[in-house]
């Protein structure tokens, strides 16, 4: 398949280019395009057929449902059974925004769309371009994040490119995703609204509005032998090529365990690699050292995760030692993203 490759500006919106697409995507057919989380694998919400071609793209297991993207809060009411008044609260304080809400669905929506189940996710993302999309191409895409299934979501167009390039009918190119992490996901189907996967949009954010809310166990426990209630959490995901280990502990331990680790694997003659925070970067003897961010900017270092992680895999780097981070706010997601992606994998000093 020959992939046609379109850039452009939020704030220079390319017209024509967008009704094209959204004229692909009405017409079953597949578009990749920004949103302010991570890029998104586009195709029409309502035709199972499209969706079941969006698995095929990302080799994605079919059981794991997608995220229907609407522009309009009056749309929602035609994919969903019943709007709970907890849903109207969150929507006028995040949405736009990432922020994605579990509802029980509609007849309307195919079960190819919602893995087989009879909820559906909605989000309504605050991109320009992801929302004028939206609109062109009918009120309801299915999207799930824009890479090859287990692989870092991506946060700039040259990834989902790397990953999708002949599989998918259009990539816009809209520049770096603003987050860099997916949405926050929360499920209102149930007696108390539940955090499956943390984000942007943290607990507390989600307790301002609507008093207490109950956090999936499973996606911070990775010993937990319950299925998480999101079916996209219980699989192995993010993981770079090479091994991941997460190091825990005071800087100094940290520092001189690692920077061990670092000597017996080059003595092996493998290419090592530290994720590391800006204040000890300078501290240790990798090939490849890659800050992300100051440790107090926990929105700066959601950002670079998902890329770092993907650099790694570009220099062929075949064993990654991270810090630990903070786990509190915007923390919690990139902890859960970086527990993910190390498989667990976690040294505590
Ligand atoms: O920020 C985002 O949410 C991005 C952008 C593109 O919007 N999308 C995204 O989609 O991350 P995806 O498919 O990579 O992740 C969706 C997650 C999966 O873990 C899936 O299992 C869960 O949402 N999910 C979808 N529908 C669900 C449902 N009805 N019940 C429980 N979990 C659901
Ligand atoms: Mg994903």
């Amino acid at each position: 398949m020959n992939t046609r490759i379109v850039k452009m500006e939020e704030e220079n919106l390319d017209v024509q280019a967008l009704q094209e697409a959204g004229t692909l995507i009405k017409a079953g057919g597949l578009v990749a395009f920004p949103t302010e989380t991570v890029y998104g694998l586009g195709g029409d919400a309502l035709n199972g057929a499209s969706s079941g071609k969006i698995y095929a793209a990302k080799g994605r297991p079919s059981d794991n449902p997608l995220i229907i993207h609407i522009a309009r809060m009056e749309d929602l009411g035609y994919i969903v059974k019943e709007v709970p008044e907890a849903a109207y609260k969150l929507a006028q304080r995040y949405w736009p925004g990432p922020l994605t809400m579990i509802f029980d669905k509609a007849e309307c929506v195919p079960r190819e769309t919602t893995g087989g189940l009879d909820t559906v996710a909605v989000r309504m993302p605050s991109n320009q371009i992801a929302r004028a999309l939206i609109r062109e191409a009918g009120g309801y895409i299915a999207a799930p994040s824009a890479n090859l299934s287990g692989r870092p979501s991506p946060t700039s167009a040259r990834y989902v490119i790397e990953d999708l390039e002949g599989r998918v009918d259009m990539i816009i190119d809209g520049g770096g995703a603003d987050l860099g992490l997916e949405s926050t996901i929360v499920d209102l189907t149930g007696d108390k609204p539940t955090i499956l996967r943390p984000g942007y949009i943290t607990e507390e954010m989600l307790e301002e509005t609507l008093g207490q809310v109950e956090i999936d166990k499973t996606i911070v426990d990775g010993n937990s032998r319950q299925a998480p209630k999101a079916p996209g959490m219980k699989y192995r995901h993010y993981a770079p090529k090479g091994t991941l280990l997460i190091v825990e502990g005071e800087a100094d331990e940290r520092i001189s365990y690692i920077n061990r680790q670092i000597s017996l694997q080059k003595e092996k003659g493998k290419k090592t690699g530290v994720i590391a925070a800006d204040e000890t970067a300078g501290k240790y003897f990798a090939d490849s050292v890659k800050s992300v961010g100051k440790r107090s900017d926990e929105e700066q270092i959601a950002r670079a995760l998902f890329r770092v992680l993907r650099e790694f895999d570009d220099e062929e780097v075949q064993a990654i030692y991270a810090e630990s981070f903070e786990s509190r706010g915007v923390g919690c997601a990139v902890m859960n993203r970086l527990l993910k992606a190390a498989g667990h994998q976690v040294i505590k000093l």
